[in-house]
């Protein structure tokens, strides 16, 4: 064989075999959705935790994902808004208590026990208004720039603490944590 025909062969070969690995990689992804689904365990395992992508969420912003069929906030703050919520003394917060599921006890409600990272950019918390159950909306909305439930008018500072209004707890912080630097766990 001539290297040229041997060159085409090899680059033939290659080509046969490149096309199947991606065939199989697109069988295997298109069934394993209907496995799962025929099973119940894994389905139940699927609700207990789920990784979030969280690469997309630029400072400033938040991602909402369903978790166990209610919103999660997933918020990346800026520095004004880790600044602000530091610089909250305890003694102005309604509810005392972190509401973070990631302690084994009820700890302090100081930002540093809200927040995912120790730097505080991360702030990873239910989106159900402790008072009846809504949807507070964000972006720096209500009177402390976190979140506002306009439901019957409670505010949420920018680390979700409640701070007037009916609501009587900070927004309860889920079991989350980092997978790798841009992939998220919860549950
Ligand atoms: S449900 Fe949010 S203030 Fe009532």
């Amino acid at each position: 064989m001539s290297n040229a025909e041997h060159d085409h062969t090899t680059r033939r070969d290659f080509i046969y075999y490149a096309t199947a690995g991606a065939g199989a990689v697109i069988t295997g992804a298109a069934v394993w959705p209907l496995v799962n689904q025929m099973n119940p365990s894994a389905d139940v395992l699927a609700l207990a935790s789920i990784r979030v992508d969280i690469s997309a969420v630029d400072p400033g912003t938040q991602l909402t994902v369903l978790f166990q069929g209610k919103p999660v906030f997933i918020r990346r703050r800026t520095e004004a808004e880790i600044a602000e919520a530091r610089a909250v003394e305890m003694s102005d917060l309604i509810d005392a208590e972190a509401n973070n599921a990631n302690f084994d006890n009820d700890e302090p409600a100081t930002d540093e026990n809200r927040t995912l990272d120790e730097a505080g950019e991360w702030l990873v918390q239910s989106g159900v208004c402790t008072h009846l159950g809504c949807v507070p909306v964000g972006d720096g909305a209500g009177d402390y720039g976190g979140w506002f439930c306009p439901c019957h008018g409670s505010h949420y500072d920018t680390a979700g603490r409640i701070r007037k209004g009916p609501a009587p707890r900070n927004l309860p912080i889920p079991t989350a944590s980092f997978v790798d630097e841009t992939t998220l766990q919860l549950g």
